[in-house]
């Protein structure tokens, strides 16, 4: 399968090299730099021998080369600095997503989507408008993430191993994301038994600051391996077509009292793309924030003017 990679920066280029090393597909690097993708993915295939993969990559920076990819990963974009909201990215983002979505429109029309660009909710839409994809086709990498540092954070908090952990992240991928302290076990057990509501309530606190820590740490840029990590995974759920439960923003079309715009939700991704997107029992408290993260979003994409 030919996998589409915009954008060759930090989140670009550790996503190739992670679908390279995991053999999913033939990859294609693309960016307006002339020679950074070219670059990039010669010292990528330079690591084959060692490694042992058979995946390839190749670099570029013609849009035409894009030509019939079934799967494409948008991370072109600027990354947010120390003090700054995804939000503040928008304006930026939204003319580079808008200029990428010329070329998929032209390219690779049929193509799967995955928007990573920042902000990702109200991007993603921009692309799906823009591109004319079928909305259970794109979807926007987000909830995977959040999810991850979640569990990471409940793991290090109770000294457990870091497989046991699962979560949920819903919402948009913003400061008002929904972590669901409720569904999160350790081996199946609610940690809600095991931690306290102080406890909990810090862990989902640093959870939603999670992506601005990075990058207060790094002081330019923003976090990359934890978001190649999560955009690997959907794509493995995809090109396997694994049917994995992840949250990521997908196309509400009623679920959780949400109609016509992405936020994320729980879906199950397949070779189709999102195969469904599952309703979980939501408590009235839990809905409200929701809701109030999905409105922020919509104010966003009205913002934007775009319509679809
Ligand atoms: N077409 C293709 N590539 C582009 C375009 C464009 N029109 N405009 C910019 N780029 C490329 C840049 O040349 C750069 O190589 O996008 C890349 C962005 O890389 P970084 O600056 O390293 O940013 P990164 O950390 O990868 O983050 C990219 O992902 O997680 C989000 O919030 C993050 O929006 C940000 C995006």
């Amino acid at each position: 399968m030919k996998i589409a990679v915009i954008g060759a920066g930090f989140v670009g280029s550790t996503t190739a090299q992670r679908l390279i090393e995991r053999n999913l597909g033939e990859v294609v690097l693309y960016d307006i730099v002339e020679g950074l993708p070219q670059g990039k993915a010669l010292d990528m295939m330079e690591s084959a021998p060692i490694l042992g993969f058979e995946s390839r990559v190749v670099g570029t920076n013609d849009p035409k080369d894009l030509s019939g990819s079934a799967l494409v990963v948008v991370t072109s974009g600027i990354a947010r600095q120390p003090g700054m909201s995804r939000d503040d990215l928008l304006e930026r983002n939204a003319g580079i997503v808008a200029s990428v979505a010329d070329h998929l429109r032209e390219q690779a029309p049929q193509a799967i989507v995955i928007v990573v660009t920042n902000p990702v909710d109200i991007l993603t839409h921009l692309t799906a408008v823009k591109v004319g994809t079928p909305k259970e086709r794109i979807l926007g990498m987000g909830g995977i993430l959040d999810s991850s540092r979640f569990r990471h954070f409940i793991a290090m908090e109770l000294g457990v191993a870091q497989a046991d952990v699962d979560a949920m992240v819903l919402g948009g991928h913003g400061d008002d994301m929904l972590p669901l302290p409720r569904f999160a076990t350790v081996n199946g057990v609610s940690i809600e038994a095991l931690l306290s509501q102080e406890q909990i309530e810090k862990l989902v606190a640093r959870t939603r600051d999670g992506g601005a820590e990075i990058v207060r740490h790094l002081k330019k840029g923003s976090a990359y391996y934890a978001p190649a990590a999560a955009i690997t995974q959907m794509v493995e759920s995809i090109v396997r077509d694994q049917r994995r439960l992840l949250p990521c923003s997908a196309w509400c079309s009623g679920q959780y009292g949400i109609t016509g715009q992405f936020v994320g939700v729980p879906v199950i991704l397949g070779r189709e793309g999102v195969e469904k997107i599952v309703e979980l029992p939501l408590s009235a408290a839990e809905m409200k924030e929701l809701h109030t993260s999905s409105a922020h979003v919509a104010s966003k994409i009205a913002q934007l003017q775009i319509a679809g």
